[in-house]
């Protein structure tokens, strides 16, 4: 059975509040940080059991960090679990606490779960994640709750927002001003979404690039455009980058690409 699980389903200690789904995205993403001397940092502290779970799970090597806004939550540090208090929808509280934590391994964002309160954390926070570390938000289900500030497709959702993540990972193949290579694509390897979770894991991430080995299976003929062909070829990708500038669905791709892998 799943540690996590165990220790929730078992816990006579301090009080926990989580989906039971999310065990098996923690097993997943924090597997390799167990036993290690990790720096393990979570938004809502609560009645502290989640930072006893961690405790357990992680081992006596981890420091565990809590971020509540409720001043009554510092009476729950026990050693090497400390509780820090503030708003985590505070960049100015949120900074100066960082000296204090250090570089962060795991990050697990259970705060007040507004849209606002997910994404200035991660605006402020993500960066001082270590290389190889994991950003972890969960109850992103208030996404599509109007009273934290969420709805379908709404404008400044922490979904929507991570939506444009996705561009980012990507951006290494754009070809618009538009969206461009930045500190995201060179941190972020992978961003992984799960009912109510999204997970963000780091790496150091280089310009990606392709190769060919092996031998061919058939020959090649390389096969010449005619002139018409040329012509026809300038058209369509001048009419659909004109389209891509408004956003609309790309026309005769399948011309266009086929005279492409021609000379
Ligand atoms: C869902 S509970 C945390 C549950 C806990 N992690 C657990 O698993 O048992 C949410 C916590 O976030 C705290 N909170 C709400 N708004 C906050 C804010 N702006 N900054 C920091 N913590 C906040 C609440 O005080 C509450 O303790």
């Amino acid at each position: 059975m799943n540690q996590l699980r165990n220790y929730f389903e078992n816990n006579d200690k301090r009080l926990i509040n989580k989906f039971n789904h999310y065990f098996d995205v923690y097993e997943r993403h924090f597997n390799k940080y167990k036993g290690k001397k990790a720096t393990i940092v979570e938004i809502g502290v609560f009645q502290g059991g989640s930072l006893q779970m961690w405790r357990d799970y992680f081992g006596s090597d981890a420091t565990i960090w809590g971020i509540d806004i409720d001043p009554a939550c510092k009476t729950l540090e026990e050693k090497d679990t400390h509780i820090l208090i503030g708003s985590q929808e505070d960049p100015t509280f949120l900074n100066s606490i960082l000296e204090k934590i250090g570089p962060i391994d795991i990050l697990i964002d259970d705060g007040g779960h507004t849209q606002n309160q997910q994404i200035v954390s991660f605006e402020e926070l993500f960066s001082h994640i270590k290389e190889d570390g994991v950003y972890l938000c969960e109850d992103v289900h208030t996404s599509y709750m109007n009273v934290y500030g969420g709805g379908h497709q709404r404008n400044g959702s922490y979904i929507e927002y991570t939506k444009n993540l996705i561009d980012k990972i990507n951006a290494h193949h754009s070809e618009e001003a538009s969206l461009k290579v930045d500190e995201f694509t060179r941190t972020a390897n992978s961003i992984h979404y799960y009912d109510s979770i999204v997970v963000i894991e780091k790496a150091k991430m280089v310009p990606p690039s392709s190769k060919m080995t092996g031998h061919r299976s058939f020959e090649y003929i390389a096969v010449k455009k005619t002139f018409f062909e040329k012509v026809q070829y300038h058209a369509l990708i001048r009419i659909n980058k004109l389209l891509r500038i408004f956003k609309l669905k790309a026309i005769f791709v399948n011309k266009m690409m086929e005279l492409n892998f021609k000379h």
